[in-house]
């Protein structure tokens, strides 16, 4: 009710009134036109102020924020809500592992965040993660024959969910035989992401958290007894987590493991399946292929939005802002800002700063990920179009109804030119 249904009313007030933002995130054109919406939010200035919280696709804003230690993660208990709606929901806490609530990482500050950080962070680090390589390419070639013989391929359930679920589990030490049963949690579970979810979904997501929580209690619960070298072990063993710390932060890891690298995938083929001239570039020059990850990743990057709450009165970049203040930062409108990338609805494999995009954050809660997933990005993108190289869509790919992760539910496709 607090988090989904009073947020929905609001915004849905608002965009009848015309607001650009409460049009993107719920009305009738909601996620598929962002680009626009996040360019009428800029021509509103730096800063679009709405009733209780502000909005911002300003590319510097964005950074200066994130990485300003005055500002923190968006909690329930530090925004300026009224005295009891804070009481009730910290009260009514499901204490489920919700990857975006506390005590998950991504949701707490330090100097709790950086004893999460520091018990998984060397496993995940550019060293650590090109050891990965030869498994990330053998997967991947595996995955590309399998496709070649499946009669109607979709490139997001035959490809682009398989390669990250599969890499993110071996990682966490989870089994192959669980990749149906993670996939299908990541899928109620994202919306999770969002505000202003109908009774339904959110229902379906907080059903299917009682269940992950459960498998992970139970296979926590191993790893105590029976460390092995995963880094679900290294979370467990390393450091005095309670078990819901635990579960949280594993539940976080393998959802943010894979959620978001599929949508870089499945975004990244209807780019360049749409922008031939971009693949032409890369089958004559492949080390750009790199750089094109990058460029995926800013011109349609998998996650949208974030927020931050100022902790005391800032001021900022000609900005002043209040303590407790909610302030929501559009990555992917930071990531179209002229001032940094020059005519910004091209997409340009070339384009030479392409990596100055803050599609994986910045600042202290900077993606964990990244390397593992420009790498998987750059090794699965250029060995789908090397092996396919007549590869089309067959037919528009299918939105997600989602608006924070930006995201295909499937991408039908023909292998061959006949
Ligand atoms: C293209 C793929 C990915 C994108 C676009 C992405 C994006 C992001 C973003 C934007 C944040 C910061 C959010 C914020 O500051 O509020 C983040 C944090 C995080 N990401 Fe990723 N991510 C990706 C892949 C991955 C992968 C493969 C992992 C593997 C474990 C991962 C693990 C994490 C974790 C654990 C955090 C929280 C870090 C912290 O709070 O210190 N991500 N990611």
């Amino acid at each position: 009710m607090l988090l989904h249904r009073l947020p929905r009313s609001y915004l849905l007030w608002s965009a009848r009134r015309g607001d650009p933002f409460a049009q993107m995130v719920i009305g009738p054109d909601r996620g598929l036109g962002s680009s626009h919406f996040m360019e009428e939010i800029r021509q509103r200035g730096r800063m679009h102020h709405m009733s209780g919280f502000s909005v911002t696709a300003d590319h510097e804003l964005c950074r200066l924020i994130l990485r300003d230690r005055r500002f923190g993660v968006v909690t329930p208990n530090n925004q300026a809500l009224p005295k009891p709606i804070r009481w009730v929901m910290t009260k009514t806490d499901l204490e489920l592992p919700n990857l975006a609530e506390p005590p998950a990482m991504l949701v707490t500050d330090p100097p709790k965040h950086t004893q999460y950080r520091r018990l998984v962070g060397q496993a995940f680090t550019p060293k650590a993660i090109a050891k990965l390589r030869e498994r990330v390419v053998e997967v991947t070639d595996d995955l590309l024959e399998r496709l070649g013989s499946t009669p109607r391929p979709d490139l997001i359930g035959d490809f682009s969910e398989q390669l990250p679920i599969a890499i993110i589990a071996e990682i966490l030490g989870l089994p192959a035989q669980m990749h149906s049963t993670l996939l299908k949690w990541g899928d109620t579970g994202a919306p999770l992401l969002e505000r202003g979810l109908t009774w339904t979904t959110f229902h379906r997501a907080i059903e299917d958290l009682a269940e992950g929580q459960r498998y992970f209690d139970q296979h926590i619960a191993g790893l105590t007894a029976e460390p092995g070298d995963d880094v679900l072990s290294m979370l467990v063993t390393g450091g005095e987590l309670t078990r819901r710390e635990q579960i949280a932060n594993a539940a976080l890891l393998l959802d943010a493991g894979f959620l978001t690298t599929v949508n870089m995938l499945g975004n990244g083929i209807a780019l360049l399946t749409s922008h031939p001239d971009q693949l032409k570039l890369l089958t004559a020059q492949p080390e750009l292929w790199p750089g094109a990850v990058e460029e995926i990743l800013r011109y349609d990057g998998p996650v949208r939005i974030t927020g931050r709450v100022a902790s005391c009165d800032v001021d900022i970049a000609d900005q002043h802002v209040k303590s407790r203040s909610l302030i929501l930062l559009l990555l992917a409108g930071a990531n179209k800002d002229p001032a940094v990338f020059p005519d910004p609805e091209r997409f340009d494999v070339t384009r030479a700063n392409a990596a100055e995009h803050v599609s994986f954050g910045s600042g202290v809660h900077s993606c964990l990920g990244a390397s593992l997933a420009r790498m998987e990005g750059a090794i699965a993108l250029r060995a789908l179009f090397e092996r396919y190289p007549d590869l089309r869509l067959n037919g528009p790919p299918i939105p997600r109804d989602l608006v924070n992760l930006n995201s295909y539910r499937s991408m039908p496709a023909k292998l061959s030119a006949n």
